[in-house]
């Protein structure tokens, strides 16, 4: 035990209603890392949190009909459900709403104005009127407003800016003597010629346009940016500028944050810049690790390409899952993620080496003799190699998990235990067990395997820890005998081990129909019998006509308007929030309030197109088209009865 303080952190996430398996793959790393440092012995503190401030959220609460506090209570419950759901053991949670924080952030924000850190400025830039946003000239879609493609002005408001710039030299200096600060070092190089050898600017820190955030104390209609209230987390909840808590001496500076590719500038140039302001020690780490893709890019909400953790648990099981993310994707690149991936590598690892490696062995001690071993044991000169094998494995492993490298971490314990099957087929105990002389010799195989299978369940534990406390309950081993320590050990288990049959712990999966059925859970219901059937030679279409495998492209789809309001500052816009039969609400903007009144529509059935890209509007999203008849000034919806339910659609 060496007690010495280790401090780590995740990103805190943004409230958004459902956490992707990319929130979750950053997660799970932290938790791997942490349970591993405390396995070695250090006083770990794990933090992770939410950061619930700014104008999106203020935005989804006014959508949603709630105050932006409900909002986020809401979703930060949900958050924590997923962080049990996947074993994680934070040791704390910290919620940017939190009073103690809040606290700290003012604090921090007057001294760094009180010393002149921060200065009253003027912001200037383009402002887009109905979505009340400021834009820079390069967040701009084809000059217009990004969020709604609108025109946008030149305008400025009063803001305050943090000088930034006053930094530079400081941290150039910072990196050139701290040449591990930010891994991988590509990161460090992208942030060098990209950021700071161009120059930088100062960074404005107020906003005047929207509430949700934290008050500037001593100028109230400011509240403070995002990323300053965000990045101060990591202090804040050591207790920097609170009573809350006391650990800041004891854990400050972090040993590592871990923060994905995005959000590595924040974290390298402005937090360690602020610091420098603070007059504090900056983080000894920053790891910028790579995303999670999916064909055809990164997975995000707006795109409806997102893959959900909670799914994925429940049919394979949290540890299986925990595995692949880290076994599959090298820590500090890009990976894509796939469904056959997932399946190949649990039965691959988990199904065929490690858990045939466990029921095999414990089912050969129970039949030979009878779960228990004898003490008479003969060893014999070609058990060397794994005995070689398994009690310098913790060294290797260590080299690795200190460089963050997990899939690395288990190439090598997965060598031992591809290592401990080979040595089943090479001393062949079945045949061992047919002369009652070799019951000396057949013990020892056996007891050979049950120390790999020690040693590496001890070592996969921080990666797979419900597993491993079953694997170590089968093989009979004692608690004591599954330390950090005693995996450098050979040789710990008792000669006269007893073990105890358990469960299948990671069951094949027949990867052919379990394709199938994902595959089918991702399409929306019922598709249309048509088809089905082989498609048609093509006819030549006529001009000024659509081909029927066009207009099948088209989703029209049934929906029941479960909610329905005006848009605040829009004459025309209705916002509904649809049953559309996928189990979740789609939210669709229709531009029809001069017809209709928002109440007369709910709970009557509609008809959308379906399959539209999204849109925004007013600066809120837009998943589809209402579909209505039109001329001159009259304008009618496309109102079905409602014998047809949800999710059926026009053919
Ligand atoms: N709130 C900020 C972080 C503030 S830290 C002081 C934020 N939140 S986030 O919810 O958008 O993202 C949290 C983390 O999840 C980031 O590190 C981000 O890189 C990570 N991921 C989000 N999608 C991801 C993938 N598809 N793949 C891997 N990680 C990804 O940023």
């Amino acid at each position: 035990m060496n007690g010495k303080p280790f401090y780590i952190t995740t990103p805190i996430y943004y409230p958004s209603d459902k956490l992707h398996i990319g929130h979750t793959y950053c997660t799970v790393a932290t938790d791997t890392m942490a349970r591993y440092k405390r396995m070695q012995g250090y006083d770990v503190m794990f933090l992770t949190g939410t950061d619930e401030h700014g104008q999106k959220i203020e935005q989804k609460a006014q959508a949603a009909g709630v105050t932006p506090q409900q909002y986020v209570d809401n979703i930060v419950s949900g958050i924590k459900d997923l962080w049990k759901l996947m074993n994680i053991s934070n040791d704390r949670f910290i919620r940017t709403t939190d009073d103690y924080h809040v606290e700290s952030i003012k604090k921090i924000f007057k001294k760094l104005y009180d010393q002149g850190d921060i200065y009253k400025g003027t912001y200037k830039g383009k402002y887009c009127t109905p979505c009340e946003s400021f834009w820079t000239e390069s967040q701009l879609v084809d000059g217009k407003c990004p969020d709604c493609g609108r025109d946008v002005i030149d305008a400025e408001e009063e803001a305050y800016f943090f000088r930034l710039s006053k930094y530079s030299d400081r941290l150039v200096k910072y990196y050139e003597e701290h040449p591990d600060f930010l891994e991988p070092a590509s990161r460090l190089n992208e942030m060098i010629n990209n950021f700071i050898k161009p120059g930088l600017e100062d960074l404005c820190v107020s906003r005047t346009s929207f509430d949700w955030g934290i008050q500037v104390d001593f100028d109230p209609k400011h509240v403070v940016y995002v990323w300053i209230d965000a990045l101060s987390n990591y202090i804040t909840a050591l207790g920097y500028g609170n009573e809350k808590y006391h650990d800041y001496e004891k854990f400050w500076p972090a040993d590592v944050h871990f923060v994905g590719k995005e959000i590595v500038r924040f974290h390298s140039i402005i937090w360690p810049a602020m610091l420098m302001a603070l007059d504090l020690p900056l983080p000894k780490k920053v790891y910028g690790h790579g995303w999670l893709l999916l064909e055809g890019g990164k997975m995000s909400k707006s795109k409806g390409n997102v893959v959900d953790p909670v799914v994925l648990v429940q049919r394979y099981g949290v540890d299986s899952l925990r595995y692949f993310l880290l076994r599959e994707f090298p820590f500090g690149s890009d990976g894509t993620f796939s469904n056959e991936a997932l399946i190949a590598r649990i039965n691959a690892d988990l199904a065929n080496d490690l858990g045939n490696l466990v029921s095999r062995t414990v089912a050969m001690v129970e039949k030979y003799f009878a779960g228990a071993l004898p003490q008479e044991q003969a060893s014999d000169l070609m058990d060397d190699e794994i005995v070689q094998m398994a009690s310098s494995l913790r060294g290797r492993y260590e080299a690795q998990m200190e460089k963050y490298a997990f899939q690395n971490a288990l190439v090598e314990t997965f060598k031992l235990i591809s290592r401990a099957n080979k040595y089943i087929d090479e001393t062949a105990p079945w045949v061992l067990a047919k002369e009652e002389a070799n019951r000396p010799r057949l013990a020892r195989v056996m007891y050979n395997l049950l120390e790999s299978i020690r040693i590496s369940s001890v070592l996969l534990t921080p990666f797979m820890p419900e597993s491993c406390a079953k694997i170590q309950e089968q093989i009979g081993a004692a608690k004591e005998l599954c330390t950090w320590e005693s995996a450098g050990e050979w040789g710990l288990l008792p000669a006269g081990i007893a073990v105890k049959r358990g469960e299948s712990l990671f069951p094949r999966i027949d990867a052919v129909k379990e394709l199938a059925e994902l595959e089918a859970a991702k399409k929306p219901a019922a598709a249309p019998e048509k088809a089905e059937k082989p498609a048609a030679k093509a006819a030549k279409v006529p001009e000024g006509c659509v081909s029927i495998d066009e207009f099948a492209k088209v989703e029209m789809t049934v929906c029941k308007v479960l909610a329905c309001e005006n848009v605040p500052k829009s004459e025309k816009l209705l916002k509904f929030q649809l049953d559309d039969g996928s189990g979740a609400p789609r939210q669709i903007l229709s531009g029809i309030a001069k017809y209709y009144k928002a109440e007369e529509l709910v709970g009557k059935t509609l008809v959308a197109c379906t399959n539209l890209p999204p849109r925004k509007m007013m600066g809120q999203e837009s998943n589809g088209m209402l579909l209505s008849a039109e001329k001159d000034e009259a304008l009618n919806l496309l109102i079905l009865d409602d014998k047809i339910p949800a999710g059926a659609r026009l053919c």
